[in-house]
């Protein structure tokens, strides 16, 4: 009977082990004695970015998106390229497109000085988009620490990982399932598109050739700074939420209800299909989305992170000690 319940409780400790195993070592106090001063030092980095520009906020947020995408939160989108390894920086979802390197510099070097060497870039990152969040008028939670730097980054897996924005709903979904998301993680996530902005040549097959797009919103108010021929405007900006770009508010959801949606993803997550009920409750229920973003956020930072002496800690997030 001993020696049963000795492999029963040797048994479930090893079960225990190898489901943690993959985000083991974070925990929202990893830097509390080693860097007391850490998330004072970034938020106000990050507010004087975003007090400079408003839209830095939405662009550190999708820094963090991209990174965890691709071999997990690893901050190996941050790395330039090298002659060993072509990078993250000019896979197709980023070139020309992802921003905020030189934000995440500043907050680096304002980090190095209080605590050298002890914090990672990909944890710079996580918490810099906790408080781009924050600044913008949304939920703030308690952000999971302890992940340490890649020492390479991919090309092919960012172009592999990160969802296009001519997905349809399936492949949106199986893109964040294969990454330990649900449906309704991916329906919250989404909500980071109330804020931030697109370039013509990612909706412009949307607002010309559509049919489940509002008639007036795609004829008056885009078609007019995103001409049908590509490559002209291509880089013309519109506000991913049309009515309110720089804070977290529920109008994300009325626009997919209302056929508003700019992207051609984004539209897909109200179009007849199985999140219509999700995307509609949002739009009653405030509550719910911020809850449902900040556990679907602390989810998608505990992406296969390096931990312990995986990796390292980087001492210029641009390049590999
Ligand atoms: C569901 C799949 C998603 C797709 C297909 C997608 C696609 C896109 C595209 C095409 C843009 C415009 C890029 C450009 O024109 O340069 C964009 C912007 C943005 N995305 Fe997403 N996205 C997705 C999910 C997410 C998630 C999960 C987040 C964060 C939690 C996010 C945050 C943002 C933000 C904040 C912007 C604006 C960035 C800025 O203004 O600099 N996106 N996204
Ligand atoms: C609209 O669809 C047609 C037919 O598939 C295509 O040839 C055309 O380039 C599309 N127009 C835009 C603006 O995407």
């Amino acid at each position: 009977m001993a020696s049963f319940f000795s492999s029963l409780m040797i048994s479930l400790g090893l079960l225990v082990l190898v489901l943690g195993s993959g985000n083991a070592t974070l925990s929202t106090n990893f830097y509390y004695s080693s860097c007391p001063k850490l998330l004072d030092t970034v938020k106000c980095t990050v507010e004087s970015a975003i007090s400079k520009e408003t839209r830095m906020g939405a662009s550190l947020l999708r820094l963090f998106f991209h990174d965890c995408f691709v071999n997990g939160c690893d901050g190996s989108i941050l790395l330039d390229d090298t002659s060993k390894f072509a990078g993250e920086k000019n896979a197709k979802p980023n070139r020309n497109s992802a921003r905020g390197f030189e934000v995440i510099d500043q907050i680096k070097s304002a980090v190095e000085a209080v605590c050298p060497g002890v914090v990672s870039c990909a944890d710079v990152l996580a918490i810099a988009a906790k408080d781009s969040v924050e600044i913008l008028g949304g939920p703030t939670w308690n952000v999971k620490l302890g992940r340490r730097d890649a020492r390479t980054a991919s090309l092919s897996a960012a172009n592999n990982g990160i969802p296009p924005p001519t997905s349809n709903l399936n492949q949106l979904i199986s893109r964040f399932s294969a990454l330990g998301l649900s449906t309704k993680d991916l329906v919250a996530l989404s909500w980071a598109h109330t804020i931030g902005q697109a370039r013509c040549t990612t909706f412009r097959s949307r607002i010309y050739n559509e049919t489940n797009i509002d008639t007036s919103f795609a004829l008056n108010t885009r078609q007019p700074k995103c001409p049908k021929a590509s490559g002209s405007g291509d880089n013309n900006l519109a506000p991913l939420d049309l009515k309110t770009p720089t804070s977290f508010d529920n109008h994300y959801f009325n626009n997919l209800v209302d056929k508003k949606g700019l992207l051609h993803s984004d539209q897909q997550l109200f179009n007849g299909g199985s999140t219509d009920s999700i995307v509609r409750g949002y739009t009653t229920e405030p509550a719910s989305f911020y809850s449902d973003f900040v556990t679907a956020m602390i989810k998608m930072g505990d992406i296969s992170p390096l931990t312990g002496s995986q990796g390292e800690v980087r001492k210029n997030c641009r390049s590999v000690n």
